[in-house]
């Protein structure tokens, strides 16, 4: 029997190209919601497209809608910093947000925009195919494992999203404001880089 989550993947992402460059061209002309109408550029993603960790935000804000670019502003800042203190750079991943278009004022995106968006964040993953992703705050992880309850209730753990690693952790805008969840998110920076490593460990199957 086929679960919710194959026919859910699958019709959404029968429509948009296989081919990387393909896709961020389409998502640029993308009209599929109305925030078309107030963005200054798509922000579709930067990062290396080979990356074993993907980091998946919300939405873009003012910065990044002017420079077309994920994470530019003072959230972002400090996202590059936590990158550094797990020995890695914004190169060595790949940086996407569930929204390509910044809703208007900074307001949370709207369930019909995060639908019309969907695809895009789908077809991403699955070229990009990493082995560990980094849940960026509530709607990361709602888009990747359906769950919407506190982040503080499953941080800690490794979910899943088809097969892949899901580290779920604070929104790093929070984070500027929360200075008290400035410890969780370190213990989860930790794990994500224990899984990165685990993931260049080369496999050794025994033999039978
Ligand atoms: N917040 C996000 O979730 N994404 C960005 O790209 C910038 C701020």
């Amino acid at each position: 029997m086929l679960g919710k989550e194959f026919l859910f993947f699958n019709r959404e992402n029968i429509d948009l190209p296989d081919d990387f460059k393909e896709l961020q061209l389409q998502c640029e002309s993308c009209k599929r919601c109305s925030l078309f109408k107030t963005r200054r550029n798509v922000v579709f993603g930067k990062g290396n497209k080979n990356a074993i960790l993907m980091l998946i935000g919300e939405a873009p804000g003012e910065k990044e809608d002017i420079k077309g670019e994920p994470f530019v502003g003072a959230a972002g800042e400090l996202l590059t910093k936590m990158l550094k203190a797990i020995n890695l750079t914004r190169d060595d991943v790949y940086i996407a947000n569930v929204l390509k278009c910044r809703p208007p004022g900074n307001r949370d995106p709207k369930p019909e925009e995060i639908e019309a968006c969907k695809g895009y964040l789908f077809k991403q993953i699955e070229i990009i195919n990493p082995k560990i992703i980094l849940a960026l705050g509530r709607y990361a992880i709602k888009f990747l494992t359906d769950y919407s309850g506190p982040l503080s209730a499953i941080r800690g753990n490794v979910l899943y999203y088809k097969g892949i690693k899901v580290v779920p952790t604070y929104h790093p805008a929070a984070l500027i404001y929360h200075q008290e969840w400035k410890r969780g998110s370190w213990e989860d920076l930790k794990l994500a880089r224990r899984l990165y490593d685990e993931a260049l460990k080369p496999q050794i199957h025994p033999v039978k």
